[in-house]
């Protein structure tokens, strides 16, 4: 059966209040296989909350969220892992004193183990260590292998979130402010990373450096205030006059 046709990620009409502020308004979103979309804006603009209604860390007010063309609105956080979304660990999530090796090997593991409870995968023979080591060498983290967590640099560390993410198998995976608190080197392995993504993989960044997004990306969406005010080519946001204003004019400093 082909899917090729469906949106891999929808948002339809999403909106999210938090008491009298509406953090969201109105966002609508199609993401296909093998897009690379950004969304930018200010700091408060409602771009972290996006991610979070599309991941069911809490219900949007009204709207609703598609993924392969299944409305997940209302479905656990869980289920939509298991449905193809997928979203960088934080840090704490990984166990520092293993290696970076076993970290995959655990996280494909456990992936396994759900995946197998609902249906039974053709890919099911390849071991997750197998797996996990395939991972670890399309994002060129094979040299760490046998390192633990603890012994590898904090720009390692954010590339192993990538990895256990991609562990997953997801067919859409969210990025928030990936390259925060990473050095200019660090930034640019982390940029070379996320471009050697599966080319199948839709993938959604969200940055506010707007060197590497414009680096990264094919299509963007611009926030401000909860509010979608730009959509479009690079080109397209830069010349947009309402961007330069709202967010170049309060581009942040670090
Ligand atoms: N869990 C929450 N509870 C209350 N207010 C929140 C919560 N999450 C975000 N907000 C508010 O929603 C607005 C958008 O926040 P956020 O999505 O984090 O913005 P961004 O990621 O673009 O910086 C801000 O005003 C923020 O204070
Ligand atoms: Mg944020």
């Amino acid at each position: 059966m082909s899917t090729s046709g469906v949106p891999v990620l929808e948002m339809r009409g999403l909106s999210k209040n938090f008491g009298g502020i509406r953090a969201v308004s109105d966002v609508n979103l199609s993401i296909r296989p093998g897009d690379r979309h950004g969304i930018l804006g200010a700091n408060g603009a409602g771009k972290t909350t996006v991610f979070n209604l599309v991941c069911g860390v809490y219900p949007p007010t009204s709207g609703s969220v598609l993924l392969a063309g299944e409305d997940v609105t209302t479905r656990s956080i869980d289920y939509r892992v298991r449905k193809g979304l997928g979203r960088t660990f934080q840090i704490t999530n990984l166990f520092q004193e293993m290696t970076v090796l076993e970290n995959v090997v655990l996280a494909t593991a456990m992936a396994e183990a759900q995946h197998n409870r609902w249906f039974t995968r053709v890919d099911s023979l390849v071991s997750p260590r197998e797996k996990a080591e395939k991972v670890l060498q399309r994002l060129r983290l094979e040299k760490t292998a046998y390192r633990t967590v603890a012994e590898i640099g904090y720009g390692q560390q954010r590339e192993l979130e990538v990895a256990l993410a991609l562990a997953l198998d997801p067919k859409v995976l969210l990025l928030d402010e990936f390259t925060a608190g990473l050095s200019q080197v660090e930034t640019a392995s982390m940029v070379e990373l996320v471009k050697g993504l599966p080319e199948d993989l839709a993938v959604i960044i969200i940055e506010h450096d707007l060197d590497v997004v414009f680096g990264l990306v094919d299509e963007m969406t611009v926030m401000n205030r909860g509010q979608v005010i730009c959509e479009g080519s690079c080109q397209d946001v830069r010349e947009n006059p309402l961007v330069a204003e709202v967010y170049i004019g309060q581009k942040r400093v670090d």
